[in-house]
């Protein structure tokens, strides 16, 4: 099997073949969804909501992260295997910020790290990128700045915003990231940032015409059943089957029928 890499991805890119990517937190489920094919596996911060509970991706800690992605790491044969710088382990001060990612990527293993915004972590980014690791950018809506804007709505649709995010992606282009993320902004938006730079650039909620697309792997199978915004598609709705199986499980051993005869020593 050929590991995806960084510079594949760029490859594809150009030649305009979309990059896949999903989130994993586990080995049971990374293995699955990198047998299927998946170009890139992000270990996302969104493992704070669909793993720990949480109401935002604040909570989860480095060493947290560095649990998801140890156990991801271990599964994933193709994917190139991205994982989230969580808040308050980059944002402060560039030192910081290199020794999150080098812990990442020594006690992980894994292939990149992601971490959002533009100018104002920039000398972080540098920082991180000239100790050779490998940065996925992540613009548009920023989970870890929620309370700064208070709403998960769409973002950037006003001129100035809309101008700072593209001047944000040259500027991580420039410093050296291999990719972003565009999370939640107009397609057209999407688009017009896609042409402007030569990464590739990954969508969620961002339109069709950028050069990949991302989804948090339990909305895509229906494991959530509460998140529903327009860019979401439910592949399966695994949440009514999971509660079918486990409600016949309960039948079974309530009326006697598991284990049966040829299921006991
Ligand atoms: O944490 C996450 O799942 C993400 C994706 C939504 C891009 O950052
Ligand atoms: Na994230």
């Amino acid at each position: 099997i050929r590991k995806v890499t960084t510079h594949r991805l760029s490859e594809m890119k150009l030649r305009g073949e979309k990059i896949s990517m999903l989130t994993a937190y586990d080995y049971s489920m990374a293995q699955l969804v990198d047998e299927a094919g998946i170009d890139v596996i992000l270990v996302g911060d969104s493992a704070s909501n669909v793993m720990a509970g949480n109401e935002t991706t604040l909570p989860i800690t480095l060493d947290q992260m560095i649990y998801h992605g140890t156990s991801v790491v271990k599964a994933v044969q193709r994917a190139l295997v991205v994982v989230d710088l969580p808040f308050g382990t980059y944002q402060g001060n560039s030192r910081e910020a290199l020794s999150s990612a080098i812990r990442i990527m020594k006690e992980t293993a894994a292939d990149a790290v992601k971490l959002e915004g533009g100018k104002e972590v920039l000398e972080s980014v540098n920082r991180i990128l000239s100790a050779g690791i490998p940065i996925m950018g992540h613009l548009g809506l920023m989970p870890q700045s929620i309370h700064k804007f208070g709403t998960y709505t769409v973002r950037a649709k006003e001129e100035a915003e809309a101008e700072k995010l593209i001047s944000d992606a040259k500027l991580l282009e420039d410093a050296g990231c291999f990719a972003i993320v565009l999370e939640k902004i107009p397609a057209k938006l999407g688009k017009l940032v896609a042409e402007e730079v030569k990464i590739p650039v990954i969508g969620i909620g961002a339109g069709g015409g950028v050069d990949g697309q991302v989804l948090v792997i339990h909305d895509l199978l229906g494991i959530t059943q509460q998140f529903s915004p327009r860019f979401l598609r439910r592949y399966h709705n695994l949440a009514a089957e999971i509660k079918g199986a486990v409600g016949n499980y309960i039948t079974d051993v309530k009326s006697q029928d598991f284990p049966n005869e040829k299921e006991q020593y």
